[in-house]
C-alpha cells in the first residue's frame, strides 16, 4: 500500500498519444517505459529498477536494429544518445546505495523529461525520416539480440 497523503505528490508524466513517432513497435515500447517510469516507488524501488533498466536496454537494442535495418543516416548519431543516457543512469545509480521518496522522485523526472525530449526530438526524427523514405509501409517488427549485463557493467555489478 502506498502512503503518499502525507507526501508531495509524486511526479508523474502520462503517456499521450502527442509522443507517437508513428513506427508501432517504438511508440509501444515507449509507452511501456512510461509505464514502468511511473511504477518506480520506494517500497520496490529495486525490483521495478531491474526491470526498467533491462526494458530500456531492450528497447534500444530494438530501435537500433530498426533503424540500422532501414538504413535511416543518423543511426551512429543516435546510438551515442542511447549510451550517453545510460551513463547518466548509471552515474546516478552508482553515486548513492540507499532510496528515499525524494531520490525516487529526482529520477522519475529526470527519466520522464529524458524520455519526451529524447522522443520528440531525435526518435521523432527517425519517425519522420522512416515514413519519407519507407513511405507507410510498417517497419517490420524486430527482436534485437541485446546487450546482455550492459547496466550491470556500467553500475560495476558485472
Ligand atoms: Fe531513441
Amino acid at each position: 500500500m502506498s502512503e503518499t497523503s502525507d507526501k508531495r505528490p509524486a511526479f508523474v508524466v502520462e503517456w499521450r498519444d502527442g509522443f507517437k513517432i508513428n513506427v508501432d513497435q517504438v511508440d509501444s515500447e515507449h509507452k511501456h517505459l512510461f509505464t514502468l517510469v511511473k511504477q518506480l516507488d520506494l517500497a520496490t524501488v529495486n525490483e521495478t529498477l531491474d526491470e526498467l533498466l533491462d526494458y530500456v536496454v531492450t528497447h534500444f537494442s530494438n530501435e537500433q536494429q530498426l533503424m540500422e535495418n532501414s538504413g535511416y543516416p543518423g543511426f551512429s548519431d543516435h546510438l551515442k544518445l542511447h549510451e550517453a543516457f545510460s551513463s547518466t543512469v548509471a552515474d546516478f545509480l552508482s553515486a548513492e546505495d540507499s532510496w528515499d521518496d525524494e531520490r525516487i522522485q529526482q529520477l522519475r523526472k529526470f527519466l520522464n523529461k529524458w524520455l519526451i525530449g529524447h522522443i520528440m526530438t531525435h526518435d521523432l526524427r527517425f519517425g519522420n525520416w522512416y515514413r519519407e523514405h519507407h513511405g507507410e509501409t510498417p517497419a517490420a517488427a524486430v527482436t534485437a539480440n541485446k546487450k546482455v549485463g550492459w547496466f550491470d557493467r556500467l553500475l560495476g555489478r558485472g
